[in-house]
This record gives structure tokens, C-alpha cells and sequence, in this order.
């Protein structure tokens, strides 16, 4: 790649709602088990926004907990990029509520929206702004509320989604520590997994009998895992071969956090043994945007990856979109 400055992470934070639903809390909402749910998933739990929480609020959480990550002030952030399919608002955007919250007083703000590869997209955003010499610090944060989007109703999707927030922090520096990304997209298979935005897609959304109109996300499960299963090791051995590196120098695979069975399916294909892989979906099912972070950032903090390290982010979800980023991590917590 050529872009003459070098960056690298050095923060990482998350920040989930309190409330917990199980599986057995929805065996009472729709015909499933905490069995058929953790076999077919992987998940146990998932965390679900109150009626007084927003997406704004779990970004702006783990904003905070990457910038005390970080030890820096706010006030040096010159970007903030946040990836979301579920904002508050159509505008303003979720970055410029961050912005405003944080006290990132000279920083630039945008919403992206690329689903479960959004904060991909970011990480590759941030580089370009670093790269090129434009921006030293970037705050790239992943955040999304599906629990607003669920048919609470409907036992194929509302079993699999959790709500949550996930921020990098990156900046320029002597060593390049992002070795490459990889962005891909085939809107050919936008239709698989979905939210329709009903008041902008069908204006005329008064005078159609409100059933025929979904609000709610919608999927093809089967045809999204297969698509999965190729993508992720697709993206990561592109992504690889970007860097100059073989998969076999990864120390750690960051997947999103899906389905456990499509991470063991890909991380088997890739050659990469259990304890190379990070993963929490049991504890905070697929929380799209958010999920690669929340893995990343739980992982840190339990000593799991501890740098110096070189991982593998690789996300998948709606548009169809799909990417990686292969960096390096040797960044330590200033509160410790
Ligand atoms: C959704 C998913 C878990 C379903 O698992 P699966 O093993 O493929 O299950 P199937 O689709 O074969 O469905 C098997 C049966 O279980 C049923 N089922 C679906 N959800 C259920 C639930 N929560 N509880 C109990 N049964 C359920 C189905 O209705 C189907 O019943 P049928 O055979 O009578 O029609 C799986 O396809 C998947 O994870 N896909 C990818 C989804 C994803 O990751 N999306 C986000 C991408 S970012």
C-alpha cells in the first residue's frame, strides 16, 4: 500500500448495556431452548439497550474507555469515524454526538454504514486519513442496537443479535503497525440481510396497511452462513497477501461474532488452532458493528492477547459486505 505515514492502534474499549437476556428468558418469547440456541449459535446471553439507552450512549461509553486506554486527551482526536447501521438519528450523525459528548473539540465527524464489516471499513478509513498525512489521531468506534430492529416474534433472527459499542483509537507513528485491509461488497445480495427504512424506501408508507411494511431485520440464514464460510477466509488470506505475511504468522484471529459455528468453520479452513481464536458471542451474541472490538477489547483485558502480537479482524454481514485488517497490537493500558 502506498501511503507514506505509518499508523498504529493504541487504545481499546467497549461498552455494553446492562441488562442481560438469556436464552431462557426468550424460550418465554418464541418457540426455541437454550439448547438448540447454543448448539446451532454458540451464544448464552446477550445484552439488551432500556428503553433510555441509545447507540450514541454505548459509543460515547466506549469512546471513553479507549481514551483512558489511550491516556490521551480528546481534545488531539482530528477524526472521529463511527460505524453504525442503527444511529439515533439520521442526522446528526452518531460521531458528532460522540464529538460533542467527549469534548473532542478539533475533531472531524462522519457516520459509516458497511453492517458487521462497518468497523473494518473504519479501521481502513482511518488509515487512509492518517496515511496520507491529513490526520494524526483517529477514533474509530463500532455500534449497534439491533434489539430496536428484532420481530421479537420471530425465533430466526431475535435469538442471535446483541446490542453494543467497540472503539479503537489510532495514530501516526514512526513503525506502521496496520499491515493492510481488505473491503469487499457485492450488492447483489443486499436482499439476504436487511432493515428496510420504511419511511425513506416507501413515502407513501400512510396509506399501505402497516403489516405489509416491515421495520424489522430480516435474513436468509442459511444462504448468509454460506456466504460466510467462503468470505472469511477469503478476506483474511487477501488481506495476508496484501501485508506480505502468511496466515501461519497470525497470532490471533478477531472474527465478528456471528455464529461459533462459522468461526470454527473458517478458522479450521485457515489452519488456526482454538487458542488462537477470540471470541465471546456466549456472553454478547452478534452485535454487528460493534463485535470485532468488543472480542478485541475483552480479550486485552483478560490477558489473552497481550502485545506484541499480529491478529487478524475479519468481518461479514448485510450489503453484502465482508473485509479484514491484519495489524499489529503493542499497545499497553495506561491505567495499569
Ligand atoms: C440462523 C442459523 C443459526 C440457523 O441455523 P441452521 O442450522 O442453519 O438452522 P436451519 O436454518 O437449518 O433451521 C433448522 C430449523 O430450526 C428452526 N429454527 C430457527 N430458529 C430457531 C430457534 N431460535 N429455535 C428453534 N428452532 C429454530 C427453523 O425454523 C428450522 O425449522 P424447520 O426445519 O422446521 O423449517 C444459521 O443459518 C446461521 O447462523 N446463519 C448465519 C446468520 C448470521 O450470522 N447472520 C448475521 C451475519 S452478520
Amino acid at each position: 500500500m502506498n501511503l507514506s505515514i505509518g499508523a498504529r492502534l493504541i487504545g481499546v474499549g467497549a461498552c455494553v448495556p446492562d441488562s442481560v437476556v438469556t436464552n431462557t428468558d426468550l424460550e418465554k418469547l418464541v418457540d426455541t431452548s437454550d439448547e438448540w440456541i447454543r448448539t446451532r449459535t454458540g451464544i448464552r446471553e446477550r445484552r439488551v439497550v432500556k428503553d433510555n439507552e441509545t447507540a450514541s450512549g454505548l459509543a460515547i461509553g466506549a469512546a471513553k474507555d479507549a481514551i483512558a486506554f489511550a491516556g490521551i486527551d480528546p481534545a488531539i482526536i482530528d477524526l472521529i469515524v463511527v460505524a453504525t447501521s442503527t444511529p439515533d438519528n439520521l442526522y446528526p450523525s452518531t460521531a458528532c454526538l460522540v464529538q460533542a459528548d467527549i469534548g473532542a473539540t478539533r475533531a472531524a465527524a462522519f457516520d459509516l454504514e458497511a453492517a458487521c464489516t462497518g468497523i473494518i471499513y473504519a479501521l481502513a478509513v482511518g488509515q487512509q486519513f492518517i496515511g496520507s498525512g491529513t490526520f494524526k489521531t483517529v477514533l474509530v468506534i463500532g455500534v449497534d442496537i439491533h434489539s430496536r430492529f428484532l420481530d421479537w416474534e420471530d425465533r430466526n433472527t431475535c435469538v442471535l443479535f446483541g446490542d453494543g459499542a467497540g472503539a479503537f483509537i489510532m495514530q501516526a507513528s514512526e513503525e506502521n503497525e496496520i499491515l493492510s485491509t481488505y473491503l469487499r461488497a457485492d450488492g447483489t445480495g443486499g436482499h439476504l440481510l436487511c432493515i428496510p427504512n420504511s419511511n425513506v424506501a416507501f413515502p407513501h408508507a400512510g396509506t399501505t396497511p402497516p403489516k405489509a411494511i416491515s421495520r424489522f431485520l430480516s435474513m436468509n440464514g442459511r444462504v448468509v452462513y454460506e456466504f460466510a464460510i467462503k468470505a472469511v477466509p477469503e478476506a483474511i488470506e487477501a488481506a495476508c497477501a496484501r501485508a506480505g505475511i502468511q496466515v501461519r504468522d497470525i497470532d490471533f484471529l478477531v472474527p465478528h461474532q456471528a455464529n461459533q459455528r462459522i468461526i470454527k468453520a473458517a478458522a479450521e479452513r485457515l489452519g488456526f488452532p482454538p487458542e488462537q481464536i477470540v471470541t465471546n458471542i456466549d456472553q454478547y451474541g452478534n452485535t454487528s458493528a460493534a463485535s470485532i472490538p468488543l472480542a478485541f477489547s475483552d480479550a486485552v483485558k483478560r490477558g489473552q492477547i497481550k502485545g506484541p502480537v499480529t491478529c487478524a479482524l475479519v468481518g461479514f454481514g448485510g450489503g453484502l459486505t465482508w473485509g479484514s485488517a491484519i495489524l499489529k497490537w503493542t499497545a499497553k493500558d495506561s491505567r495499569t
